[in-house]
């Protein structure tokens, strides 16, 4: 016959280290237990029963207890920053769970990487700037009719000058004070090359093609020189590396208040090579208007104190949001920013 204390003890110990503790309250030894009551002499029942009960409930709150410290041990052990591991497959962080960077921030981090390998230097905008660096250093003469292609937000307070702080419409901002860092260059006898991806601002009626939140990437290259040949060179190399394969590219006259000569520079459909009259891409006109770009006017050089006899430069602005749409074949430049995940988990 089975004796309670014997069975109690080897119970406990194995509950006490047990991974499933409460598999001992059911376990074949303490049935044997409640099953030989039967058999007790009559007399000493009622004694055997209080000892197994009192055993039961020792026993109880000791796989109580493993339960509770199992609990700690496992609440330790998840480290909710630790990322998701594909072999132990944790089901409280799934892959799906991470985030990720945002498509147009893949693509600036190429356009980046393309121009970094050139030589270009990287310098970043800002998101509210002054009227001198959105006009005045750019050539825009007061209450010129081009600042109204710039139409964007301001601040209703004004700076130190009386006048209103702007959301910049465009990465030109930029180039009075790239212009003045880099100058030192120029008398070291190097070139001043710098590229500025960053977040401009326009006054727009919101659709598939316009936002009022989108990327630019701006381009200044400044030395002795420089002729619009090596401008159309540098963007012809740019966009056959962003979209690693050979396309033609056109430049047409233009009007920008900063450069002169100005051109409007096409490429190629990326998409049919004009070869598709149906092409989504460039409606079948096989040419997309890219961006705008030009010499640098004398002008803004001497506002940066470069004397324009000495130097002269080129410089170029492309909207990011449309490279990216036609490399990928994005059709509505608002997904961007929707915060859809089916449209940020393609990427
Ligand atoms: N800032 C112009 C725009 O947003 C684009 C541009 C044109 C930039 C000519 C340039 C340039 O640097 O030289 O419309």
């Amino acid at each position: 016959m089975a004796d309670i204390d014997s069975v109690l003890n080897k119970l406990l110990d194995e509950a006490r280290s047990a991974d499933e503790p409460a598999a001992v309250l059911k376990s074949p030894e303490l049935k044997a237990l409640y099953k030989q009551i039967g058999s007790i002499d009559p007399t000493e029942r009622a004694d055997y029963g209080r000892r197994l009960n009192d055993a039961k409930t020792e026993l109880e709150r000791v796989v109580a207890e493993r339960l509770a410290e199992m609990t700690d041990e496992s609440v330790a052990t998840i480290d909710i920053t630790a990322p998701f591991d594909k072999n132990s497959g944790r089901p409280d962080l799934l892959p799906t769970d991470q985030g990720s960077i945002h498509p147009l921030m893949q693509e600036v981090e190429k356009v980046s990487d393309i121009f970094g390998r050139m030589g270009f230097q990287i310098e970043q905008s800002r998101e509210l700037d002054d009227q001198f660096h959105m006009f005045e250093s750019l050539n825009f003469p007061k209450d010129h009719p081009a600042r109204d292609d710039y139409d964007t937000f301001m601040t209703k307070e004004a700076d130190a000058n009386g006048e209103a702080l702007i959301a910049p419409a465009h990465t030109s901002t930029m180039q009075y004070r790239t212009l003045k860092k880099y100058k030192h260059k120029l008398e070291n006898g190097e070139p001043i090359a710098a590229i500025v991806p960053d977040r401009v601002f326009r006054n727009e009626d919101v659709d598939a093609r316009h936002e009022h939140t989108f990327y630019q990437v701006e381009g200044i290259y400044v030395s002795r020189g420089v002729n619009a040949g090596m401008l159309i060179a540098t963007l012809q190399k740019f966009l056959e590396e962003y979209y690693g394969k050979k396309l033609e590219v056109r430049v047409n006259p233009f009007y920008f208040p900063f450069t002169e000569p100005s051109f409007e520079f096409a490429l190629s459909c990326p998409f049919c090579g004009g070869q598709n009259t149906d092409c989504k891409v460039c409606s079948g006109e096989g040419w997309i208007e890219l961006l705008g770009c030009g010499m640098i006017h004398p002008n803004v050089l001497k506002h940066a104190d470069i004397d324009p006899n000495e130097y002269t430069g080129f410089a170029f602005g492309c909207g990011i949001d449309r490279l990216v749409m036609m490399k990928y074949g994005i059709e509505d430049v608002r997904h961007f920013h929707s915060g859809k995940l089916d449209f940020l988990k393609q990427f």
